[in-house]
C-alpha cells in the first residue's frame, strides 16, 4: 500500500480515537463512542498490517493469538471484575513497551540508521519507552493483585520509601547518561538491564506503597502511564500513530487521574510519591470493637412501606451492587415507585465500585434513565429534603467518619451525606468494612436501618412488597 494512504488511514484512525473519546465522556453518547473507537482501531490494524512487507507469517500468528486471548477474556470476564482486566491490560502495553525497546536496542542496524545526536536521540527515546513500561508493567500486576484482592489492600510502608524513590530515580538518570555514553560503541546493555530491574522495582513500590481507598487515583495514573508507555514505543518506532495514540491515552489518563484526585481531595504530587491514604487508624470491624453502639434492622417488607410512603427517594449504589448484580431489580423498583410519584433519584460517588464510571456504566446496562443519575456535587445538598435514602452495597463511599475523624484513612475524602436523610436504609450482608478497610458510623446512627443480606435477594422481596 502506498504511503500516501497509509497516512490518510492512519489521520482517519486519529480522528475515530478523538470521536471515542469524546462520545465516551456521557453515558447517552458511551455506545457511539465505543464504535468509534473500534472502527478507529481497526483501520489503525488495517494499515499497519498493509504498511509490512516482511515477516507476514510472524505478524499474523500474533494477531490472532492476541485477538484470541482477547476475544476469551473479554468474553468469560464478570462485570465485577473489569477493573482488574483493565489493569493487567495495562501491564501488557507496558511490557510491551519494554520488548519493544529492547528490541530495538539490539537491533544491528541501528547504528547504520542513526548517527551523531540522531543516534543519541534515539537511545534516549529507547531508555525512556523502557523505563515508562517497566514502572507500567509492575505497578499494574501490583494494582491487578491489590485489585482482585490476592494482595492486601493495604498499604505497605518501606521507611524513607522517599527517599528510596529519590535515590532510584537518581539512579536512573545516570544510568542514562551511561547507557548513551556507551551506546554510540555498540555497548550500553548493563546500565540498561540495572535500569529495567529499578523501574520495575520502582513500580512494585509505588504501588504496594499506596493504600486504603486510594486506588482509584492508581488505577487512572497506571492508565495514564501505558499512554505514554505507547507513545514512547512510538518514537522508537517512529510510527506517528502510535505516538498520537499514546499521547490521547497518556492525556486523557492525566485528566482522569486529576479528576479522581479531586474526587478523593488529594494532591496529585502525593499520588505521583505514593503512600497516601495509610493512617491505619479506625479499622475496627465489629459495633463492640468499634464502642459505636447498637445497629437497627429492619425487614425488607417494611421497606418496601417506607418507600411506597416515600416523596423523595435518593437511591446509592456502591461496590455491592455490582457484586449482587441487583442494578436490574434497582431499576424494576425505580419504576414501580415512579409509577406511584415518588421522586426517585440516583446519588453517585466519583469513586463508587472499583473503577471510574463503574455505578453508571451498571444503571444504564439496566436501563435506568440518564436523566435520574447525578453526581455527588449536584445532589448532595438535597439529603436532608430527602424522605428515605437507600444505600446499596455502599460503605466508603457513604462513611461520616470521612468528615470527622482526622486520622481515618479515608480523612478528607468527600462522600455522600445521605446520613442527612430522615430515614437511610443500608443493604449489606454482615458488619464488614469496605474497600478501605474503615467501620462506617453511619451504621450505627439512630435513623440508619441496617438491611442484611445479599442485595439483590433483598431487593427481590422489597419490589415484590411494593403493591
Ligand atoms: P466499598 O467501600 O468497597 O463497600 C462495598 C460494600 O458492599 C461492602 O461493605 C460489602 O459489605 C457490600 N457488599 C458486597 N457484596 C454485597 C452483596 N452481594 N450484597 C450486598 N452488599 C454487598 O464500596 P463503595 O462504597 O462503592 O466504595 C468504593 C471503594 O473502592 C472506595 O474505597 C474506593 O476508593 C475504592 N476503589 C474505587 C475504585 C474506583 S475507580 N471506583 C478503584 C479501586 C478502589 P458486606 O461484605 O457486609 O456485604
Amino acid at each position: 500500500m502506498s504511503e500516501g494512504i497509509v497516512t490518510a488511514a492512519y489521520i482517519s484512525a486519529t480522528i475515530l480515537f478523538i470521536l471515542a473519546l469524546g462520545g465516551l465522556s456521557s453515558p447517552e453518547t458511551a455506545k457511539r463512542g465505543n464504535l468509534y473507537g473500534i472502527s478507529g482501531m481497526a483501520l489503525a490494524l488495517l494499515a499497519t498490517v498493509a504498511g509490512v512487507t516482511a515477516n507476514l507469517e510472524i505478524l499474523f500468528v500474533g494477531l490472532l493469538a492476541g485477538g484470541s486471548i482477547g476475544l476469551v477474556l473479554a468474553k468469560r470476564v464478570q462485570m465485577t471484575e473489569m477493573p482488574e482486566l483493565v489493569a493487567i491490560l495495562h501491564s501488557l502495553v507496558g511490557l510491551a513497551a519494554v520488548l519493544v525497546g529492547f528490541a530495538n536496542f539490539m537491533d544491528p542496524a541501528r547504528l547504520q540508521h542513526y548517527i551523531g545526536v540522531e543516534l543519541t536521540i534515539h537511545d534516549v527515546e529507547t531508555y525512556f519507552g523502557i523505563l515508562i513500561g517497566a514502572v507500567t508493567f509492575s505497578g499494574s500486576v501490583i494494582a491487578f493483585g491489590k485489585l482482585s484482592g490476592k494482595i492486601t489492600s493495604k498499604a505497605m510502608l518501606l521507611p524513607a520509601r522517599h527517599w528510596i524513590n529519590l535515590s532510584l530515580l537518581i539512579g536512573s538518570v545516570w544510568l542514562c547518561k551511561s547507557f548513551v555514553e556507551q551506546s554510540t560503541s555498540g555497548g550500553g546493555v548493563i546500565p540498561l538491564f540495572i535500569m529495567t530491574g529499578i523501574a520495575l522495582l520502582f513500580g512494585v513500590h509505588m504501588v504496594m506503597a499506596i493504600g486504603g481507598a486510594d486506588m482509584p487515583v492508581v488505577i487512572s495514573m497506571l492508565n495514564s502511564y501505558s499512554g505514554w508507555a505507547a507513545a514512547a514505543t512510538g518514537f522508537m518506532l517512529s510510527n506517528d500513530l502510535l505516538i498520537v495514540t499514546g499521547a490521547l491515552v497518556g492525556s486523557s489518563g492525566a485528566i482522569l487521574s486529576y479528576i479522581m484526585c479531586r474526587a478523593m481531595n488529594r494532591k496529585f504530587l502525593s499520588v505521583i510519591a505514593g503512600g497516601f491514604g495509610t493512617k491505619s487508624s479506625g479499622g475496627s470491624s465489629s459495633a463492640e470493637e468499634s464502642g459505636q453502639g447498637e445497629v437497627v434492622e429492619v425487614e425488607a417488607a417494611e421497606v418496601a412501606s417506607l418507600l411506597v410512603e416515600a416523596k423523595e427517594v435518593m437511591i446509592i449504589p456502591g461496590y455491592g451492587m455490582a457484586v449482587a448484580q441487583a442494578q436490574h431489580i434497582v431499576c424494576e423498583i425505580t419504576k414501580t415507585l415512579r409509577a406511584k410519584k415518588v421522586n426517585v433519584r440516583f446519588g453517585i460517588h466519583p469513586v463508587a465500585g472499583r473503577m471510574p464510571g463503574h455505578m453508571n456504566v451498571l444503571l444504564a446496562e439496566a436501563r435506568v434513565p440518564y436523566d435520574i443519575v447525578y453526581e455527588m456535587d449536584e445532589i448532595n445538598a438535597d439529603f436532608p429534603a430527602v424522605d428515605v435514602a437507600v444505600v446499596i452495597g455502599a460503605n466508603d463511599i457513604v462513611n461520616p467518619s470521612a468528615q470527622t475523624d482526622p486520622d481515618s484513612p479515608i480523612a478528607g475524602m468527600p462522600v455522600l451525606e445521605c446520613w442527612k436523610a430522615t430515614t437511610t436504609i443500608v443493604l449489606k450482608r454482615s458488619m464488614a468494612t469496605g474497600y478501605a478497610g474503615v467501620q462506617n458510623p453511619l451504621f450505627f446512627k439512630e435513623n440508619t436501618r441496617m438491611l442484611f443480606g445479599d442485595a439483590k435477594s433483598s431487593l427481590d422481596i422489597v419490589s415484590k412488597n411494593l403493591g
